[in-house]
């Protein structure tokens, strides 16, 4: 079981919208996952609660700062556990870095909102020093179309000694369209370049698992 928290302390920065894409595209991945809700505004339950008409990621709340304890229990037999981080919530991300073998810190494009992002950077380097892990990258979040990454923002990512994933969002409509119907934007339209953003997030967190899907092997579909 693997374990991927999507943190970052900044209000709006795409957590739940990447957490929840994320999952629902593992899922169709062929994998077993878990959405873990780490906030308690309940943003990911809320999207669970919607009802569809196919069997979402199962979403759990747990929005006390023992995530690292509760997760191996609840989560036993699920491939894939993805965490939804709590915006200011220091002792929750604590508790979820522990937890995780990856996090995924979503930052917009901007100087301002990436130096935000300093907390959970060091929370994690400061885990790595004791536990050699997690790994961790930066996700570009909501970048404006037809745009591409702004100097200063570039400037900003590369004063972090952290990668940047391949995949990324862009700012489009489908994002909040489908939060608000409980589903994924792969759910929504499936040839959108918003499904082709999250696929490339899915795909490059696999990657850094080394999980193979039967999907991605081109012997199932
Ligand atoms: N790529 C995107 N395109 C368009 N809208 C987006 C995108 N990503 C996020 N949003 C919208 O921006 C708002 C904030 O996004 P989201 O809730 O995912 O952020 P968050 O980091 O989880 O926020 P919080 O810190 O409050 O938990 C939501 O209304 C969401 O629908
Ligand atoms: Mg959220």
């Amino acid at each position: 079981m693997k374990v991927v928290a999507v943190l970052n302390e900044k209000g709006g920065c795409g957590k739940t919208t990447i957490a929840t894409n994320l999952a629902r595209g593992l899922q169709l991945e062929g994998l077993d996952v878990m959405l873990v809700d780490s906030d308690v505004q309940g943003s990911a339950r809320d999207w669970g609660a919607v009802e569809t008409d196919f069997d979402k990621p199962a979403v759990i709340g747990m929005d006390r700062p023992t995530l690292h304890k509760d997760i191996p229990k609840v989560a036993e037999g699920s491939d894939i556990v993805v965490i939804d981080g709590a915006a200011r919530a220091e002792k929750m991300q604590t508790s979820a870095i522990k937890a995780s073998d990856l996090v995924l810190i979503p930052v917009q494009p901007s100087a301002y909102d990436i130096w935000s992002s300093e907390t959970v950077v060091d929370l994690v380097q400061a885990r790595r020093e004791i536990a050699g892990k997690p790994e961790a990258a930066f996700v570009i979040s909501r970048q404006i179309v037809g745009t591409n990454l702004a100097g200063e923002a570039q400037e900003a990512l590369e004063s972090f000694d952290l990668p940047v994933l391949e995949g990324r969002t862009a700012q489009r409509v489908i994002y909040t369209e489908a939060a608000s119907q409980g589903r994924s934007v792969l759910d929504v339209d499936s040839s959108s370049k918003a499904a082709d953003e999250v696929r490339s997030i899915v795909k490059d967190t696999l990657a850094i698992f080394d999980i193979q899907t039967a999907k991605a092997n081109g012997t199932a579909r």
